[in-house]
Parts: structure tokens; C-alpha cells; sequence
């Protein structure tokens, strides 16, 4: 993926000076794939469907569908917009466009919220992306052929109760990430996006193709789309809607500073929307093929999140070629998780470079060891830790692990509290006439995206807060 001007390092970290001579994505293509490669991830394969598995099923898809319809779309296009405003890293751009119209640049906060919030998914994000390099090698080795669902099962509880196990791989991903972050050139990975995505795409088909065959493809269908709302609480509508920003990158201002590199004739809306419909897909893709396998197996939908990991090695247990197949999935769901683990880590490294002046590798080097050394909490939080619920004494947080409680904190509050801050920030508070300019849509078109971001978005996430914090 090349840049057009000055440089191959797209967004690399170098961001001083206008968008005009920090280089530019050299299509609209360069810019989706970054910013799919920051989307799509363990939060499409790993998180969704044990989240919908936990909440019941269709009705919570069908919350999860609407908050990236009406918060999502409409939050990244002015992350997005914002971004390429403002034409540098997220807490310059703010600054700028501060300065430019004239707002408080207490603004600046939403780069804050971005920066910690990334910080922490990163630490147990990185976890998981180590069980899934754990699992190339319980695939490649071929010891899944034919197991059972308990079998698979012990494997799995196997890992989880080996700490030192755990900290290797979650070691060699944390290392994956700040190899890339560090050296601050992607050109390569965006052009393996490319390849890459399509392939994990193409490998979930498959795998729904095996699901058909298991005789319980309806029921999982069903499951999925069919929302039975007395299922639904008002805690799994907080996690719906803190899931439609993990999963879109949102809420972090990684959109932000992606759509500060991108050209000024190239439609935002158009992009956002195509962004989050491969996210979607992906996302409902790894739901088709995994709730088969666990109804056909009797295993509990709610099982928590290990459920692709109880899953998905029976499939390619059971599947002719599924060696093959199992060892490729992981591999492309490592290289998923790489690309979003990248995304989480830019953020702090960048403001450790711009604002404390200390250089990329010294920043990456600081900020990713003491992230990895956060990880070792939820590590523990998988075994020795496993009944440590340090804030179990308030209610909604009771029985809670290190690992839960980041997981929730960063998801379901510090996410959507960024995306709430974005969206006052377009709604109420830039230059009307500038944002109109930016987003060249039709008039109707851009007031209804205008009352969303300046009502239904403040107002649904102040309500889904106000309802699970009371
Ligand atoms: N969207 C990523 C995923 O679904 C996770 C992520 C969240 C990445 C926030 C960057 C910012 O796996």
C-alpha cells in the first residue's frame, strides 16, 4: 500500500505539518484496509459470538445490528471527518480544529479516553491473541482428529490453567505488535490486509459450509435472528452497544487519526459504511459457523470466552482436511488480532512521541512492556486469580475477574464515553458550515446524520449508561 507523497510510512507517527505534507492514502482502497485491518479482529471472532451466546441470541444481534447502524455508522464518519479536519495525530487534530473554530481545547479529551482506553484492551487483548498462537500449534499437530466435545474442552481448560504457557504466547503477540508499532511502517501490512482478509473470509465460509452438514444450521440461524426480547437485559443492551465500538474501532479516535490521512475528494460516508459492513459480515459470519457446532454438540451457548475455542477445534476436528484448514484459520485469526492489536498501541505511542518527546522505539519499547506486564493480571485472572473479584463488593461488578473488569471498563464504558465525546464534539459544537463541506453529502443526508449525532447518539448512550449505572 503506497502513500502518494513524501514518504512510505503512511501513519507512521511522523505527524507534524498538514495532511498536504504528511502523505496521503493513495486511494479510497488504502484506507479501508487499514481501517478494516484495525476493525476486524478477535473482537468479530472471539468476542461476538460469546457475547451473543451470553445474552441470549437474537434479540441482543439485532441491538448489536442497530447500534452500528445508528451509533456506529454515524460516530466513525465524524471520527473519520474530524480526523482529516484537523490533518494531524488525534490530540493535534483536536487542537487544531480547536484553534480553528474556536472550541475549548479541554476537547482534547476525547485523545485521552482514546489513548488509556487503547492501553488497556491492548493488555488482555493480546492474551487472547495468544491462545490463538497456542492454537496453530493443537491444530498443525493434529490432535484434534476426531475428538470429542470434552476432549476439546480439556485441551482448552488445559491452557487456560497454565500460566506459563499463557505468558509465552501472550509474550510472543505483545512483541508481534510492538515489532510493527516501533519500526512505524505498515505499507507491508496493509498490502497483506488485502490478501489476508479475504482469505480468513473465504476460511469461515468453509467452516460454515461444515456447519450446514451438522444438522443444527436452522436452529443456530434461528438463535441468531430470531430476537426473543425476554431474553434481553438492560445490562446486555450496554454490551451491545459497548460491542458495536470494541468491534468498530470506535470511541478510541484510531478512526481519527486513519482519517487524518485520507484524501480530501474521497467520500467519508461511503468508506465508514463500507468499513463497517465487512465488519458486520465477519462478524455474523463467525456466528453462523460456530452456534451450530455448539448445538449440535450440546454445548452451552453461554459458555463465555472460550466458546471458539471449544467450537471451532471440533469442526476442524471433524472435517476432511481440517488440520489444514484449522491451522490456516488461526493463522489468519492471529494475523486479525495483529493488525488491531497494532491499533490499540499506536495511540499511546504516538502521544509519548508528539508530546513527551521521546522517540518511537523508546516509546513502543516503554508503553508496550508495561501493557504486557498488565496482561500478566489477566493471565492470572484464567487461573490462580480466577476468584478474585477485587470490586465484587458493587453489585453489577460481583464476581467480576482482573480480566472482566477490563474488559468491561474499556468496552462498555470508556469506549462509548469517547464515542458520546465525538459525537457533542460534531454535534454541537464545530463549525456546521466546515463539517458540511467535509462530508459533501446531500443536504438531507447530512442533517439526518447531523440529528443523529447531535440527539440519538448522546441521548441513547446517556440513557443505556444511566439504566446500568443505577
Ligand atoms: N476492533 C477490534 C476488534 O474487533 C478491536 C479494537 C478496538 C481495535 C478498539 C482498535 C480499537 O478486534
Amino acid at each position: 500500500m503506497s502513500v502518494s507523497s513524501s514518504g512510505s510510512a503512511a501513519y507512521s507517527g511522523s505527524l507534524e505539518g498538514s495532511n498536504a505534507q504528511r502523505g496521503l492514502w493513495s486511494s479510497r482502497l488504502a484506507f479501508i484496509l487499514a481501517a478494516t485491518g484495525s476493525a476486524v479482529g478477535l473482537g468479530n471472532i472471539w468476542k461476538f459470538p460469546y457475547v451473543t451466546g451470553e445474552n441470549g441470541g437474537g434479540a441482543f444481534v439485532l441491538v448489536y445490528l442497530l447500534c452500528i447502524a445508528i451509533i456506529g455508522i454515524p460516530i466513525m464518519m465524524a471520527e473519520v471527518m474530524i480526523g482529516r479536519r484537523g490533518g494531524h495525530s488525534p490530540v493535534n487534530s483536536i487542537k487544531a480544529i480547536a484553534q480553528r473554530d474556536g472550541l475549548n481545547p479541554a476537547w482534547k479529551l476525547v485523545g485521552a479516553v482514546g489513548i488509556l482506553a487503547g492501553f488497556l484492551i491492548l493488555s488482555f487483548y493480546s492474551v487472547i491473541g495468544g491462545w490463538a498462537i497456542s492454537y496453530v500449534g493443537t491444530t498443525a499437530s493434529g490432535q484434534l482428529s476426531g475428538q470429542t466435545a470434552d476432549a476439546v474442552g480439556a485441551i482448552f481448560s488445559g491452557l487456560l490453567s497454565n500460566p506459563g504457557t499463557l505468558l509465552l504466547w501472550h509474550t510472543v503477540f505483545m512483541a508481534l505488535v510492538m515489532l510493527v508499532v516501533a519500526k512505524g511502517v505498515r505499507s507491508g501490512l496493509e498490502r497483506a490486509v488485502s490478501i489476508l482478509m479475504p482469505a480468513l473470509f473465504v476460511l469461515l465460509l468453509i467452516v460454515v459450509g461444515y456447519a450446514m452438514t451438522t444438522g443444527h444450521f436452522g436452529q443456530a440461524a434461528a438463535f441468531l435472528f430470531q430476537p426473543d426480547f425476554s431474553m434481553l437485559t438492560t445490562s446486555g443492551v450496554l454490551v451491545a452497544l459497548g460491542h458495536a465500538f470494541f468491534t468498530l474501532s470506535l470511541g478510541m479516535a484510531v478512526m481519527m487519526a486513519y482519517g487524518s490521512y485520507l484524501p480530501k475528494k474521497i467520500s467519508i460516508a461511503k468508506t465508514s459504511i463500507t468499513v463497517s459492513v465487512i465488519d458486520t459480515g465477519v462478524a455474523l459470519l463467525a456466528g453462523l459457523a460456530i452456534f451450530p457446532i455448539v448445538f449440535a454438540n450440546g454445548l452451552e451457548p453461554g459458555a463465555g470466552p472460550g466458546l471458539i475455542f471449544q467450537t471451532l477445534p471440533l469442526a476442524f476436528g471433524q472435517m476432511p482436511m481440517g488440520s489444514l484448514f484449522g491451522t490456516l484459520f488461526f493463522v489468519l485469526l492471529i494475523f486479525a488480532a495483529w493488525t488491531s492489536g497494532i491499533s490499540l498501541l499506536e495511540p499511546i505511542v504516538e502521544w509519548l512521541e508528539e508530546q513527551k518527546g521521546m522517540n518511537r522505539t523508546v516509546s513502543t519499547l516503554g508503553a508496550g512492556v508495561v501493557c504486557w506486564a498488565l496482561g500478566i493480571a489477566s493471565i492470572l485472572s484464567l487461573n490462580l486469580w480466577a476468584d478474585f473479584a477485587p470490586l465484587g463488593f458493587i453489585p453489577m461488578l460481583e464476581g467480576k475477574t482482573i480480566f472482566d473488569l477490563l474488559d468491561f471498563f474499556t468496552a462498555n464504558i470508556l469506549l462509548p464515553l469517547g464515542g458520546l465525546l465525538v459525537a457533542l464534539m460534531a454535534g454541537w459544537v464545530m463549525s456546521k458550515p466546515a463539517m458540511e463541506k467535509e462530508l459533501a453529502l446531500s443536504p438531507g443526508t447530512f442533517n439526518l446524520w447531523f440529528v443523529t449525532v447531535r440527539f440519538i447518539t448522546p441521548i441513547a448512550v446517556g440513557v443505556v449508561f444511566i439504566y446500568n449505572l443505577m
